[in-house]
């Protein structure tokens, strides 16, 4: 088969950047160069911040990019990003390299990743649910006019099915009778968890052509993999049903997620308790017990982009009730936030006016600093409409200016952000909670968790625990709770039920006159 001397990722974000990481780190004789056009990005990646947050990405970089993988100790005590490192001396050659010279990089390379992004369509046909392939075609149109013949053509990015025709009548356009050959390898990384799960794949689905060259390439990308997953996850399949693959899996875990929330909505009503629903049919071998937290529901930028794709796509090949089908899983996901918002608002005696909230985490899960698709901003959009007198926003993790660039994309017309708007992004928890009237955590930061020795309590609001949002109040704030003046805050986390509306921050702290305690019991 074919062997890779070079690879190329076009698109440094979420997934270009640490898939390319991986595979340099256990492909030491590959170098791998990641390309973008923007520059502060690939600068950010040379430099000491990466451009994104991810547990254990740091190391992965350093080892492949500067060529050091020292520090065994520390090394030793985390367990994964190592094990490839550990095998080989404490000084590699550096074979990762961030580059804004993209067509010099594609001219040079055998093997090309397009990892761009392919968000929804905003305006025009399909708009709010056709991909927008803008992206993706510049990328391949810069592939068609500098690969060289026969270099590997690798779909990383989400894409419709039959994206791979549209790459090969674009390849036929621009370099007419040359040939290339073009996979399908979708990725199933999720943010917060991208180096382990590239790590510790549960597949790696490898969609190529049935023809002979088709197969060689497989077998080339399949080579690369195998440097550290066994050649049993990985699985070479059709490439329309690679592409439409990666779309399934994220309808049906979003699906899990709507259809447990639609059960809370149930649960509220009813007094019966979703967190024991959840739990009890989890236990089921046939159903399995992730992805079936209730809660504001899913956020991230793939979940909704993509079930939007499927249901176009349905659309397009003439199956509205299929596109009905999971237009419903977007359908329960806003009434859930929505439903969320109101009932805010309601604890508040349906007036916001003169009232602070405080809101505890941005991002739509726990270890990523992407802003984007936040439920949060849901939930923040209905809460503006009731002219609350402040919302203040902390996330250890989401930058001020990328929270900031989210909301104002709510609504570019009127100032929302302080002095002049109601909105401020704070840099502490008690700053955010000081005098608020209520307390809203939104996003499952173990910084905001309940220490494990305060059973009782966390009991109590782990009842509510729901995915993609934090059960309970901050650690740090109930031992502090004395130094901030919290008037009554009532302490809110979706889904909300009426057992919760009594808790206030008084009430958790008269429950828990607990002394300070060391970090490390958080
Ligand atoms: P991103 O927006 O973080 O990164 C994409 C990058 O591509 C940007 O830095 C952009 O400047 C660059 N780019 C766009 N066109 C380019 C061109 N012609 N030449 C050079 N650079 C170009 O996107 P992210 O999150 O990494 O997603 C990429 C793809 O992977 C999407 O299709 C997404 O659906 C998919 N995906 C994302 C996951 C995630 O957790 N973020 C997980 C699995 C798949």
């Amino acid at each position: 088969s074919v062997s890779v001397q070079r690879l190329c990722c076009i698109g440094a974000g979420y997934v270009g950047g640490p898939t390319a990481a991986v595979i340099a780190l256990h492909n030491p004789h590959v170098r791998v160069t990641v390309v973008d056009r923007d520059e502060k990005r690939i600068n950010a990646w040379k430099g000491k911040h990466l451009p994104i947050h991810e547990p254990g990405l740091n190391d992965v970089v350093r080892a492949a990019r500067d060529g050091l993988c020292g520090r065994k100790a520390e090394h030793e005590r985390r367990d994964y990003a190592n094990h490839a490192q550990a095998r080989e001396e404490s000084v590699r050659q550096p074979n990762l390299f961030f580059s804004t010279a993209c067509t010099q990089t594609i001219a040079e390379s055998d093997m090309i990743f397009i990892s761009v992004n392919t968000p929804t369509k905003v305006r025009g046909v399909g708009a709010g649910r056709a991909t927008d392939m803008t992206a993706l075609e510049g990328a391949v149109r810069d592939v068609a006019m500098h690969a060289r013949p026969g270099t590997i053509l690798v779909e990383k990015s989400t894409v419709p099915c039959k994206t791979g025709q549209l790459i090969k009548d674009i390849l036929e356009a621009y370099r007419p009778g040359v040939s290339f050959s073009i996979l399908s390898n979708p990725e199933f990384l999720s943010e917060g968890t991208a180096v382990r799960d590239l790590m510790r794949p549960d597949r790696v689905i490898l969609g190529c052509e049935s023809t002979i060259s088709g197969h060689r390439a497989a077998a080339a990308l399949a080579n690369l993999y195998a440097a550290w997953v066994p050649r049993s996850k990985i699985a070479p399949i059709n490439i329309w049903s690679s592409e439409l693959c990666k779309l399934t899996a994220n309808a049906m875990l979003a699906q899990r997620i709507s259809s447990i929330n639609s059960i809370s909505a149930i649960c509220e009503r009813t007094g019966a308790d979703v967190s024991e629903i959840a739990k009890s049919i989890g236990m089921d071998a046939r159903i399995g017990p992730q992805f079936l937290k209730a809660g504001l529901g899913f956020g991230g930028s793939c979940f909704r982009k993509d079930i939007a794709s499927l249901t176009y796509l349905a659309e397009s090949l003439g199956l509205p009730e299929v596109a009905a089908y999971w237009q419903q899983v977007i359908t329960m996901n806003n009434f859930q936030r929505d439903r969320f918002a109101r009932s805010v608002i309601s604890s508040l005696h349906n007036t916001l006016r003169g009232k602070k909230i405080a809101i505890l985490g941005y991002a739509f899960k726990k270890d990523t600093g992407d802003a984007r698709e936040s439920p949060a901003l849901d939930v923040i959009r209905i809460l503006l409409e009731e002219n609350p007198n402040s919302i203040a926003i902390f996330d250890p993790l989401c930058s001020e200016a990328d929270i900031v660039r989210e909301l104002r994309a709510v609504d570019s017309e009127t100032e929302i952000m302080q002095p002049r708007g109601p909105v401020e992004i704070v840099s502490d928890p008690y700053t955010a909670c000081a005098d608020s009237n209520a307390v809203l955590v939104l996003t499952d930061w173990d910084m905001f968790k309940l220490r494990k020795s305060n059973r009782a309590v966390q009991s109590k609001v782990e009842e509510h625990q729901f995915d993609g949002a934090a059960p309970t109040t901050i650690l740090q704030l109930r031992h502090k709770a004395d130094k901030i003046p919290v008037p009554a805050a009532t302490l809110l986390t979706p889904p909300h039920t009426p057992d919760m509306k009594g808790a206030s921050l008084e009430t958790e702290a008269r429950l828990m006159p607990e002394p300070a305690c060391p970090p490390e019991c958080v």
